[in-house]
């Protein structure tokens, strides 16, 4: 297993290029089953959970093969639509397979995704919205069989809102399986994530019919069918964003490339907020820190609110301001396994129900923690670069899932981070 020893504090500097939105590529790469060819994602990230994902759609029986030109995903034949459940339960964004596989196959048996370490993860809606299209559903030991009617999926009007307002996985999912549908469907309540909408202009790409897209109202109309299609994915802005975090928590200067910051209005609201420069570059942005931090309050939403895959990595940040400072996770409630390890680094944070009140301190001071989930993970690396001493941080798959060789990258602009399997 692999840890990271992080030696801190360090100074950074030069420029870090952004890789391709793990969260745009895996619906997206779900996607190519609606168009039976060689469809291809040039931008591809190389990352743990679209590895996942590769072995998912192999499964089904696609074919998938990387190189210098991309991910070339072949899905002429798809001639076994169960997503197993060894596989879901690892990443729960398996479950963007429902509604291609309904559309195309018409039908679909894949395991209920499992729990993790962010919280309960609900398909609820997913199911709402795909039962709303005519697919009858049931539970079978685990597994939830879904079949179109004979006549295949129908359009119709659907709310896809929540307690926790829309979801994202449950949008692409519905939106996938209506490109397909005979008639026209309605989504309100749809989620607004770039991500949401990238995937969108990919179906559309493909022939599909949607407008409305990044609005939380979308309109599908129903096509024949769709066509194979080389599609890049946008830059990762959850990833733009932890390394702008580390510009900010060393007081450094980097240049982030490959980020689009009209994705992330709500991110550099806070960042000036905390005293952050963040400067618009023709290919993302400069991000500097020469002041103390200043204290802010957060509260996670969906899309254009604050991002909830953000919320540890400013918690981090926020640890070293001067004065108190609140995040409310109002997505997943539960996502604070990095308090209490934050704290084991002379943090001052107490949750109080959905909120974490930050006491900022002078300094952090390195100690050995675990990583938890993907982005608890990456706030712990953070922490180690502007505490003192050494950190040692365990589990480092967790990071691996969602960042390629994170180390190397920050190393390259003056980190001290080493990989050890032990
Ligand atoms: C996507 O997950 C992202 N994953 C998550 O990023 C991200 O945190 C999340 O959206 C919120 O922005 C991918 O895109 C692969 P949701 P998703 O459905 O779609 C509740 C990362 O770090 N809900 O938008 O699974 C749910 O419990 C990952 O890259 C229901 O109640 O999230 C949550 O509270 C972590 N019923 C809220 O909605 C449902 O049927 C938002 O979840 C579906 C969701």
């Amino acid at each position: 297993m692999d840890i990271f020893e992080i030696n801190g504090p360090v100074r950074l500097s030069g420029s870090i290029d952004v890789a391709g939105s793990k969260n745009a590529a895996l619906p997206i790469m779900a996607a190519a089953l609606l168009a039976p060819g060689e469809s291809v994602i040039p931008t591809a990230p190389d990352l743990v959970d679209i590895r996942s994902m590769e072995t998912l759609l192999e499964s089904l029986g696609a074919k998938i093969t990387r190189d210098e030109t991309g991910l070339h995903l072949n899905t002429t034949v798809i001639d076994n639509p169960v997503g197993d459940y060894e596989i879901v339960r690892k990443m729960r964004a398996g479950i963007c397979i429902l509604g291609p596989l309904l559309a195309r196959c018409g039908k679909v048996k894949i395991s209920m995704p499992g729990g993790c370490a962010i919280g309960d993860r609900p398909i609820d809606i997913h199911l709402r919205g795909v039962k709303a299209l005519g697919a009858n559903i049931h539970l079978e030991s685990g597994y939830i069989v879904a079949e179109a009617p004979a006549g295949g999926l129908v359009g119709t009007q659907i709310f896809l809102g929540g307690p926790f307002g829309s979801t994202v996985l449950g949008t692409d999912n519905v939106m996938m399986a209506a490109t397909l549908a005979k008639g026209t469907t309605v989504i309100e309540s749809a989620a607004c994530e770039p991500e949401v909408a990238d995937l969108a202009n990919c179906l559309n790409a493909m022939g599909a019919k949607i407008s409305g897209i990044g609005s939380p109202r979308l309109v599908i109309e129903g096509v024949k069918e769709l066509k194979p299609i080389t599609y890049p994915v946008i830059g990762d802005r959850i990833e733009a964003g932890t390394f702008m975090v580390a510009a900010a928590i060393t007081k450094s200067r980097l240049t982030i490339n490959n980020c689009n910051l009209d994705h992330m209005l709500a991110v550099t609201d806070r960042f000036r907020q905390i005293g952050v420069q963040v400067e618009k570059t023709a290919t993302g942005c400069e991000v500097s820190m020469d002041s103390f931090i200043h204290p802010a309050d957060i509260t996670t939403q969906p899309y254009p609110g604050f991002p909830t895959d953000l919320q540890a990595q400013f918690m981090a940040l926020l640890a070293l301001g001067e004065g108190n400072s609140v995040i409310t996770e109002k997505i997943y409630p539960d996502r604070f396994m990095h308090v209490a390890e934050l704290n084991r680094m002379a943090a001052n944070l107490r949750k109080e129900g959905p909120s974490v009140i930050i006491a900022g301190v002078d300094k952090l001071i390195a100690a050995p923690v675990m990583a938890s989930d993907l982005r608890a993970s990456a706030a712990l690396v953070l922490a180690g670069m502007a505490a003192e001493g050494k950190t040692t941080v365990q589990r480092v798959y967790h990071i691996d899932r969602g960042y390629h060789r994170i180390e190397e990258r920050l190393n390259a602009v003056g980190a001290k981070i080493q990989r050890k399997n032990i």
